[in-house]
C-alpha cells in the first residue's frame, strides 16, 4: 500500500510524483501507477476551480486540502481545485489549471529517486508526453458554473493524502491538475506520517531510464545512452540511483580468500567496483553451491578496442579463479535491431569478434559461445515464461521505449535475461537447473538484468548476482565517451606499435604541466591524466604503479615519461592479443560454439 498524490504541471514538460513507500516501488507497481495516473488522464474528466475564503476552506475541510505546494499565508482567498471523486485541493487562486485532465497528455514514469530529506519517500520524474497546449482557462471558468454543491463536497472520498492506493489496484487517489502560474514542476507531498506500510515486494529500484528532459541536467546511463556531468561519470550517484552496492574492500578480501590468489587487478584497482548480490553468491558458493559465468557482447565492429576486451579479461580471470562454466552471448540480433547494419553483417561480426574473445584465455571445455540468431530456438522456452512475466509497460519504464520503437526492441530484452538462468543450457550444464549465475558486465547493461532479477521470483529462478565495470576512458579524458568510429579515440586490438605510441603520445589526454617547468613545480593531477589512468588498468605491479603516482604527481616525473611507460605496456598486451588471435581460427569458433557437455 502507498500514499501517491500526483500533481500535473500542465504548462511544463516535467511533472513530479511524489508518494510515501518504505521500500522502493517495483517496476510492476510503478507500471501500475502509471497506468492508474495515465486512465485518469485518458477519462479527461473536467476540473473545476472555484474560490473560497480561507478560513471558511479550513474549517469546512481541515489541513487535507494543503499538500507541500504552499499557498503563502497572506493569501485569504484560496482556489480550490477539485476533481470529481479524486482531488480537492488548494492553491493560489492565480494558479494556472487546465479545464480537462486530459490536456496533460500522456505521462510516462522515468526516474524514481530516493529522497533522504524525507526518509522513505521516493520522487518520481515523470514526463508528460505530449507537448501540452497553454490549459484553458476559459473552459475552467466555465465549468466553475457546474460547480459541485457543498453537500457533493462534504461527501467526498477522504482527501488525497489519507487515501491510500495500492498500486496493484486501480484508483488512484488523486491525478489534479494544479499548476503554480509560474509553470514550473511541482512536489507535492503528504505528511510523512500518514504513511503507510509499502508492500514489502522485494524489488529492484526502478533506473533512470531515457535521456532526460531538458531542464534536467543529471547523468544519464542506459544500454544506448552515457551522458556525463562535467567531470565525468560520478559512479556513487550511479550506486545510489541504480540501487547496487559498492564493492568494498572486504568483498575483494573475501574473493581472496575463498581462490586462494590476488584479486584481479581490475578488482584491487576499482574498476569493477559495484555488484548486487556477490556477497550472498560467494557465501553460497562457500557452502557447495556451484555458479556459472555469463556474459556477452554485441557484434556491431569488426575491430575491438582495448575497453571492449576488459569484461573479457576479467571474466577469464573469474573463470579461472573459480574454475567454473561460463557461457558468452553473442547479441547478433540486438546490433540488427538497434543498428543500420544487414542482419548477415550483425552474424558475422560476432563469429569474428567471437576470436578476440577466444584469444583472452578461455577454456574450451568450460566456455559456450552463442550467437542468438542460432541459439534462439534452444532458448525460447525461457525468453517465453520471461516475455509473458514483463509487461509492455515495464520495459518501458526501464528501457523508455517509446511507441515508435520497432517491437524487436521491445522483445530484445528477455533475450539477453534467458541466459541468466540455467535451464536455458541443459546440454551444456547436463540437465542441471540449480546452478547459480554471476553476470560480469559494464554497468550500462544494468537495466536488463534489473529486469531479470525482477522476473526471476515469478519464474522460480534464481536472481542472478551481478558485478559492474566502469566505463573505460577515452584517450581524450573522462568527459568524451571513447567511440568504434573515432579511431583516434581508442586503442584498437589491431592497433600496430607505432600507432599505439603515435596515438597515446598525441592524444592521451595529460593531467601534467602544460611545460617541462610548470610539471617540475606542480606535479601531475593523476586522477584526469589519461596515461596514469590506464597504467591502472595494464600495469601489474603495485608497487611499480604506486612510485609512478607519487612521483608523477610531485613533479619529479614528467607526462613523456609515463607515456612512455604505458606505450610499452600497451605494446606488450596488443602483442601478446595478436598472437593469441591468430590461434583462434573458424575451426576454434566452430568448437567453441558447439552445443556440448561443458566439463564442471
Ligand atoms: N547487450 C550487450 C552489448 O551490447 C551484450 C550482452 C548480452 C551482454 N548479454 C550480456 C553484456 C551479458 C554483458 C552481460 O554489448
Amino acid at each position: 500500500m502507498m500514499f501517491v498524490t500526483v500533481y500535473v504541471a500542465c504548462e511544463a514538460v516535467l511533472a513530479r510524483i511524489s508518494l510515501v513507500v518504505q521500500v522502493s516501488p517495483s517496476i510492476d507497481e510503478l507500471a501500475k501507477l502509471q497506468d492508474v495516473v495515465n486512465d485518469v488522464v485518458r477519462s479527461n474528466l473536467p476540473i473545476h476551480l472555484f474560490s473560497l475564503d480561507r478560513s471558511e476552506a479550513e474549517e469546512l475541510y481541515g489541513a487535507s486540502i494543503y499538500d507541500s505546494a504552499p499557498v503563502p499565508s497572506d493569501i485569504s482567498q484560496l482556489g480550490l481545485v477539485y476533481i470529481a471523486g479524486l482531488e480537492f485541493n488548494a492553491v493560489t487562486p492565480d494558479a494556472a489549471i487546465a479545464a480537462r485532465t486530459g490536456a496533460v497528455g500522456s505521462i510516462v514514469i522515468k526516474k524514481t529517486k530516493y529522497n533522504s530529506k524525507k526518509r522513505g519517500w521516493l520522487d518520481l520524474t515523470v514526463s508528460v508526453a505530449q507537448s501540452n497546449a497553454a490549459p484553458d482557462l476559459a473552459q475552467a471558468v466555465a465549468d466553475v458554473a457546474q460547480l459541485p454543491t457543498q453537500e457533493t463536497i462534504a461527501a467526498l472520498n477522504p482527501t488525497p493524502a489519507e487515501k491510500p492506493v495500492s498500486a496493484g489496484h486501480a484508483t488512484p487517489t488523486a491525478a489534479a491538475a494544479a499548476a503554480s502560474s509560474s509553470g514550473g514542476s511541482q512536489s507535492a507531498s503528504a505528511p510523512a506520517g500518514k504513511a503507510a506500510p509499502a508492500p514489502a515486494a522485494p524489488t529492484e529500484v526502478l533506473p533512470a531510464a531515457a535521456a532526460g528532459s531538458a531542464a534536467d541536467k543529471e547523468q544519464v546511463v542506459n544500454p544506448w545512452d552515457v551522458e556525463a556531468g562535467e567531470d565525468g561519470v560520478d559512479y556513487d550517484k550511479l550506486i545510489r540511483d541504480f540501487g547496487c552496492s559498492a564493492i568494498t574492500p572486504d568483498l575483494i578480501n573475501t574473493v581472496e580468500s575463498i581462490t586462494k590468489r590476488r584479486a584481479h587487478r581490475f578488482l584491487r584497482r576499482g574498476l569493477f567496483f559495484s555488484h548486487r548480490d556477490l556477497g550472498l553468491l560467494l557465501e553460497r558458493y562457500v557452502r557447495g553451491e556451484k555458479f556459472y559465468l555469463y556474459t556477452g557482447r554485441g557484434p556491431s565492429s569488426e575491430s575491438l578496442h582495448m575497453g571492449h576486451l576488459i569484461p573479457f579479461q576479467f571474466t577469464q580471470y573469474l573463470q579461472e579463479a573459480f574454475d567454473v562454466p561460463l557461457v558468452i552471448q553473442l547479441t547478433d540480433d540486438e546490433k540488427f535491431l538497434w543498428k543500420d547494419l544487414e542482419l548477415e553483417e550483425c552474424y558475422r561480426l560476432g563469429k569474428e569478434n567471437a576470436k578476440d574473445i577466444i584469444a583472452c584465455g578461455f577454456k574450451e571445455n568450460k566456455t559456450f559461445i552463442f550467437s542468438d540468431l542460432d541459439y534462439y530456438g534452444h532458448m525460447y522456452r525461457n525468453i517465453l515464461s520471461i516475455q509473458k512475466a514483463v509487461t509492455h509497460n515495464q520495459v518501458k519504464g526501464i528501457f523508455g521505449f517509446t511507441g515508435s520503437d520497432c517491437i524487436g526492441k521491445q522483445a530484445f530484452p528477455a533475450t539477453q535475461a534467458a541466459p541468466s538462468f540455467p535451464s536455458t543450457f541443459p546440454v551444456h550444464f547436463k540437465g542441471q537447473t540449480n546452478l547459480l549465475c554471476l553476470i560480469p558486465q559494464a554497468i550500462d547493461q544494468d537495466p536488463y538484468f534489473r529486469m531479470t532479477r525482477d522476473v526471476a521470483p515469478k519464474l522460480k529462478f534464481e536472481k542472478p548476482a551481478l558485478i559492474h565495470s566502469k566505463f573505460f576512458p577515452a584517450l581524450q579524458g573522462h568527459k568524451t565517451k571513447m567511440s568504434a568510429s573515432q579511431a583516434n579515440s581508442a586503442i584498437y586490438v589491431t592497433d600496430t606499435a607505432a600507432s599505439i605510441k603515435k596515438k597515446i603520445n598525441k592524444f592521451a589526454f595529460s593531467g601534467g604541466g602544460a611545460t617541462e617547468e610548470l610539471q617540475r613545480e606542480h606535479g601531475a593531477n593523476t586522477e584526469v591524466d589519461v596515461a596514469f589512468q590506464y597504467l591502472t588498468f595494464f600495469l601489474e605491479d603495485d608497487k611499480e604503479l604506486e612510485e609512478i603516482r607519487v612521483d608523477y604527481s610531485s613533479g619529479a616525473m614528467l607526462t613523456g615519461e609515463v607515456k612512455a611507460r604505458l606505450i610499452a605496456v600497451v605494446q606488450g598486451l596488443v602483442a601478446d592479443h595478436q598472437e593469441a588471435r591468430k590461434l583462434a581460427t573458424d575451426e576454434t569458433v566452430e568448437r567453441f560454439m558447439a552445443i556440448r557437455e561443458l566439463d564442471f
